[in-house]
């Protein structure tokens, strides 16, 4: 069954404060004009994350190159930030395990540890290098760049302990995911003979996740990444209807940027009850805030603010604020249909009320009703929200989700009127880290750096 978005909880007919079937009618022209843009983006070859599920080729490759190197290693490595490391640590906790790195080796069916180093805090590398043996440990240096600092910055700590450790075999344990042309990485790659995998060079960074970026940690650990690319070229075929109602992405996109730009509802929450698609709540995040957060031309700042949040967890944490805090939000609920586990209840203290009504029900079904009801109880108290249901929480549900959210995010971008594929508000502060660590490059960087107000003893308590 494919995957689904119920958005009953946000129409107007149904949520008072939600939208009006005649504003989403009339968003028909709006949506005609983000599908003229869709088109003409995807005809000048910029949307290339939306070929890759047809690059079986590419796939199959992939899948080669983990079979050969996968069981040889005990621990693979992810190098990498931002769409580099999302990517793969949300694919690793939807369809391996949360817990994944604890399980003994049976339990992972002898596939490798995966860790994904996503930040450049000392404490967090020091701890995994002192802990992993670099011996049988494969670091996957990912950068479609080839040159971010942070990504570049693990890769020289790596490899000086890389070759301290293993001498001149250093070189085996080095696989790097880059641009086919640009960077330092394949430069290096070239020169020094590197196994390297294409990111194809129109796949952005927080696009990749269905290139080899997610694919081959993916494969790496078992995952079956052919099932994971039909389920994405499912919803992409899905996301050409050109009949609004039968387009789930672009059905998303007007329904969030409606409810922005015309009821003030522009902080969205992402809330799967599940654990497994936690981490896809932070993919999600910067997928939607890096693409839609922009200065237009004409100087006005655009923008939907994503949240994650879990369910139940966040019952007993954010959901006060969904329910009673500023009328700003909407609420996008993931639910799961078939769990691969479930646990029975026991029945046990019957005669305690608040434990008796509980027995006999499973975990997966008080989950479930606490999802039900908390969009019910919000929708009571006008606040819009809408589920996307997995029917099953498999490679193929999943390739499908990350699609439809990709393509969502491209067509919000057009209704937004921004460029969803920069990031041009990072660059600045990219400047000025240069400048600071002495890039001779950014000399201009680090004068502007040195104009600013610096800290007024005045104005710290
Ligand atoms: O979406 C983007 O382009 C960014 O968030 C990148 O993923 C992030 O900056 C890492 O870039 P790179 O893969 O070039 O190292």
């Amino acid at each position: 069954m494919a995957l689904r978005l119920d958005y009953t909880n946000m129409l107007a007919e149904n949520v008072p404060g939600g939208i009006p079937l005649a504003a989403l009618e009339a968003a028909g022209d709006a949506f005609a004009r983000a599908m003229a843009v869709f088109d003409e983006r995807r005809g000048r070859g910029e949307l290339g994350f939306l070929d890759l599920p047809a690059a079986h080729e590419s796939t199959q490759q992939i899948r080669q190159f983990a079979e050969g190197a996968g069981q040889a290693f005990s621990d693979i490595v992810v190098l990498g930030i931002g769409g580099s490391a999302l990517g793969p640590i949300a694919l690793r906790s939807a369809l391996r395990s949360t817990r994944w790195n604890e399980l003994g080796d049976e339990a992972r069916d002898y596939f490798p540890r995966l860790h994904v180093l996503e930040n450049v805090d000392p404490v967090t590398i020091a701890e995994l290098l002192g802990r992993i043996e670099l011996g049988r440990t494969l670091f996957l240096v990912v950068s479609k760049s080839g040159g971010t600092a942070e990504t570049m910055a693990q890769y020289l700590v790596v490899r000086g302990r890389l070759i301290e450790a293993l001498g001149d075999k250093f070189q085996r344990h080095l696989v790097f995911v880059t641009d086919p042309e640009k960077g330092s990485l394949r430069r290096i790659a070239r020169e020094e003979s590197i196994p390297t995998l294409d990111i194809p060079s129109n796949v952005g960074g927080r696009f990749s996740v269905l290139s080899a970026v997610g694919l081959l940690p993916a494969a790496l650990i078992g995952i079956d990444i052919q099932a994971l690319m039909a389920g994405a070229g499912d919803m992409a075929e899905r996301c050409g209807a050109r009949e609004l109602r039968k387009n789930p992405a672009a059905m998303y996109a007007v329904l969030q940027w409606l409810a922005d730009t015309q009821h003030e509802l522009g902080t969205h929450v992402i809330m799967p009850y599940s654990d497994n698609l936690r981490d896809v709540g932070d993919w999600f995040v910067q997928l939607w805030a890096e693409s839609l957060g922009k200065t237009k031309p004409d100087g006005t700042s655009v923008g939907p603010t994503p949240i994650p949040a879990l369910g139940a967890t966040d019952q007993h944490s954010q959901v006060q604020l969904f329910m009673e805090g500023p009328l700003d939000k909407t609420v996008t609920f993931i639910a799961v249909g078939a769990r691969s586990t479930d646990i029975t209840i026991p029945k046990l203290h019957q005669d305690v009320p608040e434990l008796a009504y509980l027995g006999g029900h499973s975990l997966g079904e008080l989950l479930d009703v606490e999802r039900r009801a908390t969009a019910g109880a919000l929708a009571r108290r006008g606040r819009p929200n809408m589920t996307i249901t997995c029917e099953k929480l498999d490679a193929w549900h999943v390739g499908s989700m990350l699609m439809m959210l990709a393509i969502a995010t491209v067509i919000a971008g057009a209704l937004y009127e921004v460029n969803p594929l920069d990031q041009p508000g990072v660059e600045l502060g990219k400047r000025y880290t240069y400048g600071m660590l002495g890039r001779p490059d950014a000399r201009d960087a680090r004068q502007e750096w040195d104009a600013l107000p610096k800290p007024d003893p005045e104005s710290v308590v």
